[in-house]
């Protein structure tokens, strides 16, 4: 059996007796390096600066939130906005792995520059199991590159701390809860955001039109399962297909964007089932999302495959 309070504590101790030095703690607003930088705050806060990257592939609204939940835990934070570069960097990459793996040399890059101003030794990082297994961890293939596991660039510097690496989601968020971490209700959110929900062109042009259907897909079935239609899934959003199809807006020929939305139940994710969505919620999600993004998008589909055979996400 998971035992909190003893994990926390055990954390605490490991980190004191290690982090002998300055230590960035790199944080994305998300459940996993939230609850880490909680525990590292806890443990050396005197010697952490948290550093929360705006990579433009955030969700609508995300760094303000984020940034008021860390100053919430007490954490020393420095925003840095990225995302232009992370942009260019990206411009033309569609292949996934290489999508990751760019924007994992990209965070590092990030850090590196804040290490050298604040004089860092260590990164600590909020790693959970499923990632290094899932980045091919022990013998297994790889599925995707997290981007904080096989996107990390081999010439840093920087020493890598991970203290939820053992960790699978659901304890990670029994960790939340103790810490009273009001992230750790909030639904997953990947590291490399909604670059692996733009299939196709990553522009800022398209991952506006992926951020704004996320939104309305959130929206929907938050109202949805407040009103009980349904149970709110375990996670969901949409992604940007990289698939035009020929519509109709008014009497005008269209070939547009198609949108997939993705729900799905799951414990840690590493398996998961898709929900079933009341059709009536459905068809409001695609009719908000076809009218809000009026030409871009004129077909909206729901997946309804489980992982497996799928994963989560679409890359
Ligand atoms: P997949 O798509 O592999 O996702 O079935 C399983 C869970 O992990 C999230 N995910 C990530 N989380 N860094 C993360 O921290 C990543 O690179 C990453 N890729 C996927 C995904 O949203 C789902 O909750």
């Amino acid at each position: 059996m998971f035992d909190v309070k003893e994990f926390v504590n055990d954390a605490v101790e490991s980190l004191r007796a290690t982090v002998d030095q300055t230590a960035i703690i790199a944080c994305s607003g998300g459940v996993d390096s939230t609850v880490a930088a909680a525990i590292a705050n806890i443990a050396v806060g005197d010697k952490l600066h948290c550093v929360y990257v705006d990579t433009g592939l955030m969700r609508k609204n995300e760094t303000a939130e984020i940034e008021a939940m860390l100053k919430e835990i007490g954490v020393n934070l420095t925003t840095v906005y990225a995302a232009e570069r992370f942009f260019k960097a990206l411009a033309g990459v569609t292949e996934p792995e290489r999508k990751r793996k760019i924007i994992g040399e990209m965070f590092i890059r990030v850090f590196e520059e804040e290490q050298e101003k604040v004089g860092a030794k260590f990164l600590l990082q909020g790693t959970i199991a499923p990632d290094w297994i899932e980045s091919g961890g022990g013998v297994r293939d790889t599925i995707k590159s997290h981007h904080n596991v096989g996107g990390l660039p081999e010439d840093m510097t920087l020493e890598i701390i991970e203290p939820l690496r053992d960790l699978y989601k659901d304890e990670v968020r029994e960790v939340g809860a103790y810490l009273n971490i009001e992230s750790s209700s909030r639904q997953p959110f990947p590291g490399p955001g909604l670059a692996v929900r733009c299939l196709g062109d990553l522009t800022p042009e398209r991952v506006e039109i992926v951020r704004e259907a996320c939104h309305i897909v959130e929206e929907e079935l938050e109202a949805a399962a407040a009103e009980g239609k349904m149970e709110l899934p375990w996670q969901y959003f949409a992604a940007l297909l990289p698939v035009r199809s020929v519509g109709v807006h008014g009497d005008v020929r269209a070939y547009g964007e198609t949108i997939v939305v993705r729900a799905v139940a799951s414990l840690d994710g590493m398996s998961a089932r898709y929900s079933p969505i009341p059709h009536e919620v459905l068809q409001k999600i695609s009719n908000r999302i076809t009218n809000k993004v009026k030409g871009a998008v004129n077909r909206v589909v729901y997946d309804i495959t489980n992982k497996p055979p799928g994963t989560i996400e679409w890359e």
